[in-house]
């Protein structure tokens, strides 16, 4: 198969990219090479580009996606985003619309932007589950109508990464957007692994940790005294998957409400390494070259890199069987020989 162009947006350390490229291990599975090459990624976190840079062969353009222009990005045939997750900010307007005065929000429009000059045959976007409901259930219909006035057929849905092999319960929504009809049609979102491979925290947690990830006794004793009443110190059973580890992981305290560790005892934090293994990310990706605070931000943000493997195989098999269908409807297309736009679409895939 031939390899297809992508182009990354907030590509951050690599965890959607690694999962699209595939060709890597984890937890002694091996997940296959993907037909894809990235031909462009773009990140305005130096930090995260410089571990994404460690860890594949093309780089990413440490940028702000403001100052990116449309027209000077590659073709490509799939977009990448998983976009800042910040909620948006709706104007009171009759329609209601979505704050182009809100920073964060507005990064969505940049791939709007790009998406109507570039026209990619596929993207996908990812965001967190609260997405659905954010700005009382206003701005997601915003935002799918948006898309559909780029020019493109949508599917979402909730993927949980647990039910895909990734020992961590993290809901993120996923928008998959198609040029054409036949591509939306075929397209389902992958089904969950077997039981038997599903994954849960003693499969990737380490040993032995260095003293400096545990709290100290005088934090722990803060802590319990209040735990009943505000439902802190969240340690994690090891026989079952993680809570969602965020970039919030490298200021992690037992007063917050992210996921710790109890050993006999005593409360750590996870190590990178372990935040890491959490995310899926292969233990020969390598996150080293910048500080461990940095390191735990990255990771937090990613996507993991097997859920994203799994997503994209849903998008190959819809990759293949169009190339058969394509192929059979343009000898009928090339007996009526008519002008009709399906002609150009169809003759695309072959
Ligand atoms: C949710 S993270 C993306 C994680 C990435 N998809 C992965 O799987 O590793 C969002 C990313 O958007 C980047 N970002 C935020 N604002 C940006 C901007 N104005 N231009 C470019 N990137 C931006 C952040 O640095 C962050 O890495």
């Amino acid at each position: 198969m031939e390899l297809m162009k992508v182009c990354s947006l907030f590509s951050g350390c690599g965890g959607i990219d690694k999962g699209v490229i595939g060709d890597f291990s984890y937890l002694e599975k091996k997940f296959a090479r993907n037909p894809f090459e990235i031909v462009y990624a773009v990140d305005n976190d130096k930090y995260a580009v410089d571990i994404y840079n460690q860890n594949f062969k093309h780089k990413s353009v440490c940028e702000d996606i403001k100052n990116i222009s449309e027209y000077a990005l590659p073709d490509h045939d799939l977009l990448l985003g998983g976009f800042p997750c910040q909620s948006f900010s709706i104007v009171a307007q009759n329609p209601p619309r979505l704050g182009y005065k809100d920073e964060r929000g507005k990064l969505f429009f940049e791939i709007v932007r790009i998406l109507k000059v570039k026209k990619p045959r596929f993207f996908i976007l990812e965001n967190v589950k609260g997405l659905l409901s954010a700005n009382k259930k206003m701005a997601f219909p915003i935002i799918i109508k948006e898309l559909e006035s780029s020019g493109y057929k949508l599917k979402y849905k909730v993927l949980n990464s647990f039910d895909f092999g990734v020992p961590q319960k993290r809901e993120r929504v996923f928008i998959v957007g198609f040029r054409d009809r036949l591509d939306f049609e075929a397209f389902e979102f992958p089904k969950s692994v077997c039981d038997t491979e599903r994954k849960v925290l003693k499969d990737v947690i380490l040993q032995s940790v260095d003293d400096k990830y545990f709290f100290s006794e005088k934090a722990v004793a803060g802590m319990l005294r209040v735990k009943e009443k505000m439902n802190k110190g969240r340690s994690q059973n090891i026989e079952q998957p993680c809570n969602t580890i965020s970039a919030h992981l490298a200021k992690v305290s037992l007063n917050s409400t992210d996921p710790v560790l109890e050993e006999n005892g005593r409360y750590r934090r996870f190590t990178p390494l372990e935040a890491a293994k959490i995310q899926s990310f292969p233990d020969n990706f390598v996150f080293s070259t910048v500080s461990e605070n940095r390191q735990y931000r990255a990771i937090g943000n990613a996507v993991p890199p097997v859920l994203m493997w799994h997503v994209i195989q849903s998008l190959i098999s819809v990759i293949k069987s169009n190339k058969i269908k394509s192929s059979r409807s343009l000898k009928k297309i090339t007996r009526n020989s008519t002008a009709n736009s399906e002609v150009s679409v169809q003759y695309a895939f072959i």
